[in-house]
Parts: C-alpha cells; structure tokens; sequence
C-alpha cells in the first residue's frame, strides 16, 4: 500500500507556493480553492489534495486568472495535473471524516493529540481562542513564573533550506512576561468559554516554594494539567529551566513541591541537552509526575553574521547559546522518545512528544514510537495554526485507509523496531536496483558510490546510466539516498557470502 508519499517533483512544485494569506489564487476561482489544495500538498496530504483536484473539472480560463493573480505566477495547471497523474496508485480518503481521533493527557480528554507547545504561540487569551477555534485541541499556555522577564531583541535566528522553509530554528527567548495575574485571567477565561479544550499550564518556579505556589494558583485559575518547565535553556536566572532537567535530584524535589500544590495531573518536561534523559525522567516519577513532555529545545548557535563577525541572532554584538527546535530536530526528539518508551517504568506514563512536528506525518512517528499527544510550536510560527487542517485530516485518512479505530491502537507500536546495536541482524543484504525507464541519467548515484561508497556503480557512458558490479556492492543503498527520481529500487534480502542460514 502506498502511503501516498509525494514524489521529489511534486515536493519541488508544491515548495514553490509562498502559502499567502487570503490567496489571490482561491479569490479568482474559490469553488476550486487552488490555495487549499496546494496547502495539503505543502504538508504532505496527498490523498486529500487529490480528492479536492478531482472536486471541480477546472476550467482553463479561469485557472490562468488564478495563475495570473499568484503572486509569483505558479504553474497551477501542471501542478493539478501532476496530482492527478498518479490517482489509481493512491488510496483513496474514504471513511477518513468517520474517524474518531479522540484520545486523552493522564484521563483528560482530548478531541484530538494536537496542542500546541509552551511558547509564543499560545501566550494570550486571543490567541489560544483562535487556536482552539481552528481545531487545536488544547495549549500548553506559555511558561508562567514570578521572576521579572525581560527579553533581548531580536530573538530569533532561522536556519533555511533552499526554498526558504526554516530547517531549524533558534531562539533565546525566557518565560512569560505577562504578569502572573493577567495569564490566570486568561485561563479562568478560556475554560469558561471553551470547557472541553485542554489547558496545560506551563509552570517555572525558582525554589520549592515557587514552584508549589504557582501550582496551587493554576489549578485554582481552572489549569488542567500541569507541565513543569525543567528545561528552557535561555534562563537568565541560574539554577533554572535546563540546568534543573540536568539534577535528577532537584527535578524529583521540585515535582514534589508541585504535588503539594495540586491534585491535577503533572507532566515534567524535559531537557535533550543531556545524554540519558530517562535519569531525570525516572526522578519525576519518583516524585509524582503522571507524565513526561519531551522535548525542549536544544543548546545551540545556528551561524555566525560574516559581516560583523557576530554570533546569530545578533544583540548588540553579542548572543548566547539558544534553544533549537524545528524540523532539524526531530530525529532528536525521535529517540528520546523512544528511549523513554524503552523504560519500563517510563512507559506506564503518558508521553507527550515534540520536537520538529510539522505534519502529520511527524505526528505519526512519535506516536509509533510512543508519544500519546502532540505538541508543536516552531512549525505554527512559521505556518500558522492553520496546519491542524493537515495534521488531523492526514492522521485520519491513513487510519481510515488501514482500518485503525482509535488513536490508542498506534501508540508505541514501533517502539519495539529500535533494538540496542548488538541485536540488529547483519548476516544478510540488499542490493540496488536500478530502474533504466526511471532514470534520468544524472549520474548523482555514480558519484555519491564512487565518492562516499564502495566503488559498485560503473558509469556507462555511452547510455548514461550507472550498472552494477555486485562483487563490490555491500549493500549500504547509498545511491538510493541520493537519486532525485526514486529510479533505484530494492532487491531482496541475500544471505551474505559465507554466512551460514
Ligand atoms: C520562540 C519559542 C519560545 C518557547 N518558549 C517556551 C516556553 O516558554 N516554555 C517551554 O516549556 N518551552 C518553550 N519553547 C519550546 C517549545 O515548547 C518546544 O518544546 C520546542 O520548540 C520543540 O518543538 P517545536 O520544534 O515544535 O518548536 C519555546 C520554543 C520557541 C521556538
């Protein structure tokens, strides 16, 4: 079964979309909503932009006033046309709007696993009204405290992939600097009008007293659930955020404290700036944490201005070290994760995961591996909230296409696929298969194996196209990685030379 993976091509095509605001393209012929369809294009809904291409017989005058109206004049028509090409491969989205993405953080229930993560994006009442209004089901509300914060400006420092997409993103930003008062306002606020949405208040205090009272108040203010900030790694205060998810000794301490304040459940969320994070995970549990949130950011500097020889992002000649989240993130957070899951006492604890979510497709990875909600920040700042549209949309097409009930039945289910390195079998072999009719003759499969791999790829120059010499392939599927158009198959697995069955 296809997963409905879109090709190199149609991610090309579709990265070009610039995702504007009220698209041109949608205002000129809004009964197709080119816009809509190029957006779950953009995060990977393939099954869906088909279904919506099929919706309407476009009509060629009208789709070049939309071409025309496109800021940067994107060939809609070839991209629809692209769409379509592959409709008999594909699954189809039947049953997908059925499907019940309902789940729950610690007995709380969630209409869906989506949140949105401590930060920026969800820091006041307007915000998370509108969140939840899209289809977000519930916010982890940014950190509150009762230091001063003051920020530094600017704060942030993106790291681009060639069409401009963030890779990776920096920031140096702290806490809340609301005063605590007003964030409780708005909580009493969001739980009055939105009763069924989940409100997890993020919390940091500085010592056991802090941490208990800030407890007791949003669980008065009507919080939900309560995540510890044991992880930030921006603080100006020592003794804070990351450098308490670093002392398993003082995350069990302060999670206690928390417990004497409130009887809501309690997430710890933890630091990847450190090498096991199941130690201080454990510690949590042993001081009463219900559940693990995993992760935050991570230590780092994303460049340097070669200009003015400054460190990025640039604060009057100075930085600091910053938390990197985003899409480069994510096979971080992967396999903390699937460590955490790997825990026996862990694992009988709710994990909620992030790091790098930006489809849902990333969703599903940290589900598999053991995340029971998701959380996300860096991808709405750049997108938007509209983004729930795909993430709940595609989660459900493909439980639909796989007869998959509830949310439950995918949790973990291939934590069990990452084994420690003395168990992975290495007696057998797969080799390349070239596919003459899809290869283009680019030659980058040569390269890469002639370069970076085991010589196995002779260059025919006269049909431009790579052959291969078995005796020195080992398998290692190098050229797969590389080539652009998919051309290189997969033989089946062979007992290596020698190797008894
Ligand atoms: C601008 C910004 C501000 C953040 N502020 C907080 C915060 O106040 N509390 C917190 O626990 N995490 C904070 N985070 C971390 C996120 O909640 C999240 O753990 C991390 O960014 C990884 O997820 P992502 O890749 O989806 O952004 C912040 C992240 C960003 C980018």
């Amino acid at each position: 079964m296809l997963t409905g993976k879109i090709t190199q091509g149609e991610r090309m095509r579709a990265d070009l979309c610039l995702l504007c605001h009220d698209a041109s393209c949608s205002e000129q012929y809004p009964e197709l909503d080119p816009a809509r369809i190029l957006r779950a294009l953009y995060f990977d809904n393939r099954e869906r932009a088909l279904d919506l291409s099929l919706a309407v017989d476009p009509d060629a005058a009208r789709l070049r006033r939309a071409e025309e109206a496109c800021p940067i004049h994107l060939d809609l028509s070839g991209i629809l046309e692209g769409i379509r090409k592959d409709r008999q491969k594909l699954e189809g989205t039947e049953g997908a709007d059925q499907v019940d993405l309902s789940c729950d953080i610690c007995g709380v229930p969630l209409e869906n696993p989506f949140l949105l993560s401590s930060s920026v994006v969800g820091s006041n009442y307007e915000m998370c009204k509108k969140a939840f209004e899209m289809g977000w089901a519930g916010v982890c509300f940014k950190t509150i405290c009762l230091m001063d914060i003051h920020e530094a400006s600017p704060r942030f420092s993106a790291v681009r992939s060639s069409n401009g997409r963030w890779y990776g993103f920096k920031n140096i930003e702290q806490l809340s600097d609301h005063s605590l008062e007003e964030n409780l306002d708005c909580f009493r606020q969001l739980k009055k009008e939105f009763p069924s949405k989940v409100i997890l208040a993020s919390i940091m205090g500085r010592d056991e007293e802090e941490w208990e009272i800030l407890a007791r108040k949003v669980t008065e203010a009507g919080a939900d659930v309560i995540e510890c900030n044991f992880s930030c790694p921006n603080m100006e205060a020592k003794g804070t955020g990351s450098d308490v998810g670093q002392d398993p000794d003082a995350v069990r301490r302060y999670v206690e404290a928390v417990r004497r304040g409130t009887n809501l459940p309690v997430l710890a969320k933890m630091t990847p700036n450190i090498t096991d994070m199941r130690v201080p995970a454990r510690a949590a549990i042993a001081g009463g944490a219900d559940g693990i949130a995993a992760i935050n950011t991570i230590k780092s500097i994303t460049g340097v201005n070669l200009d003015t020889q400054v460190a990025l992002p640039e604060v009057h000649g100075h930085t600091i070290i910053g938390g990197y989240s985003g899409m480069a993130v994510k096979p971080i957070a992967l396999r903390f994760i699937s460590e955490l899951r790997s825990d026996e006492l862990i694992r009988t604890h709710h994990i909620s995961g992030m790091g790098g979510v930006l489809t849902w497709r990333d969703a599903l990875e940290f589900i598999l591996l053991g995340a029971s909600s998701i959380q996300i920040t860096t991808a709405v700042m750049e997108y938007g909230y509209r983004i729930i549209d795909d993430l709940t949309d595609g989660l459900r097409i493909y439980m639909a296409q796989r007869n998959y009930k509830s949310i439950k039945e995918l949790i973990g289910i291939a934590g069990d696929s990452v084994v420690e390195n003395d168990n992975l079998e290495r007696d057998t072999v797969i080799f390349p298969m070239v596919n003459k009719e899809l290869c283009i003759g680019c030659g980058r499969c040569f390269i890469s194996c002639r370069d970076g791999g085991h010589q196995a790829l002779i260059w025919d120059k006269d049909a431009r196209r790579p052959k291969l010499n078995g005796k020195r392939c080992v398998g290692c599927l190098l050229c797969t990685q590389v080539c652009p158009e998919g051309a290189i198959g997969k033989s089946r697995r062979i007992r290596r030379a020698g190797k008894k069955e």
